[in-house]
């Protein structure tokens, strides 16, 4: 496994990669690196001949200083752990790198239809952000397969979206959320909960899985109900919702009774900790 840290020398090994025809996978990540972000690097590795993981905390899309400036870390431990992954290549490029001229007057790339709804609504320019650095890191690493998780549900929708509208040469691929035993979906920014909030936590999920049930088993169509309902349970759980809505899954459009795929998604703060998560609910 190799480190690029600079573009000359992630270009060299794409461009000997690229010469031999090799199948090239890239799995881009902020680091501080768990089990949800190996699952999307074995899931690289499943699908091409060479594995690239980029970590970079993407000032673009935070913001809040204060989520920025907490966001954990942890360079040494994601090397060691994807050491111990069958992975080509980390590129950990700075924040100079990425934005030699500055973030004032960049050039980006915006996917309408974001901004307004989900975590686009508390986020204002998130998805800007998102859009932006994951073009540059596709022109950057060329690959031909791209892995995302379905944790960031709406990202992931965003991204296919782009490489769309775009014609970018890239399949995306998603991948399923990993979970703790508690149900609750791994994130970096659970490493900033409290022993007391890691109780809490896993509520997140157990509401979205009771109003899974409710449209699933008990028929329930009164979809605005049941997320009024679900957020007065998150509430009396001591989380404070954000947002739990009940959408198209194909493409997070308002859904309604006709629909048979849909996503239960939601985001809920616990202390300052922002948490997210979303689960599929279809119907026959
Ligand atoms: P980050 O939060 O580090 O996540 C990197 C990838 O890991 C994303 O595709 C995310 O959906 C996936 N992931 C995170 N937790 C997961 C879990 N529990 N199960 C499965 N997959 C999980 O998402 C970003 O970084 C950034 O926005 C990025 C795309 C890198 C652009 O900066």
């Amino acid at each position: 496994m190799a480190i690029a840290e600079n573009l000359s020398a992630l270009k060299t090994r794409i461009k000997s990669w690229r010469q031999q025809n090799e199948v090239i996978a890239f799995v881009p990540t902020m680091g501080n690196l768990h089990e949800g972000h190996l699952s999307l690097v074995q899931k690289a590795r499943e699908l091409a001949d060479r594995v690239v993981v980029s970590i970079f905390v993407n000032p673009l899309q935070f913001n809040d200083e204060q989520d920025l400036s907490n966001y954990p870390r942890t360079l040494s431990d994601d090397v060691q752990l994807l050491s111990e992954l069958d992975c080509e290549l980390i590129f950990t490029p700075t924040e100079e790198m990425m934005y030699p001229n500055g973030m004032a007057s960049l050039t980006k790339v915006i996917v309408p239809g974001f901004d307004d709804k989900l975590c686009g609504k508390g986020r204002p320019g998130h998805f800007d952000g998102v859009a932006t650095v994951v073009t540059k890191l596709f022109n950057m690493v060329q690959p031909d397969i791209a892995i995302f998780g379905e944790k960031d549900y709406q990202q992931l929708m965003l991204i296919k979206k782009l490489v769309t509208d775009l014609n970018l040469t890239v399949d995306v691929i998603g991948v399923p959320t990993k979970r703790q035993d508690s149900g609750l979906a791994m994130s970096s920014r659970n490493t900033l909960l409290s022993q007391k909030q890691l109780v809490q936590a896993p509520f997140l999920y157990k509401t979205l899985l009771a109003t899974k049930q409710a449209i699933e088993e008990q028929g329930e169509t009164d979809f605005s109900l049941l997320c009024t309902q679900a957020k007065q349970q998150l509430q009396k759980a001591g989380l404070e919702p954000e947002y739990v809505d009940i959408r198209r899954a194909e493409d997070l459009e308002l859904a309604s009774a006709d629909d048979k795929q849909l996503r239960i998604l939601a985001a809920a703060l616990l202390g300052s900790v922002r948490l997210i998560d979303n689960i599929a609910c279809d119907l026959a």
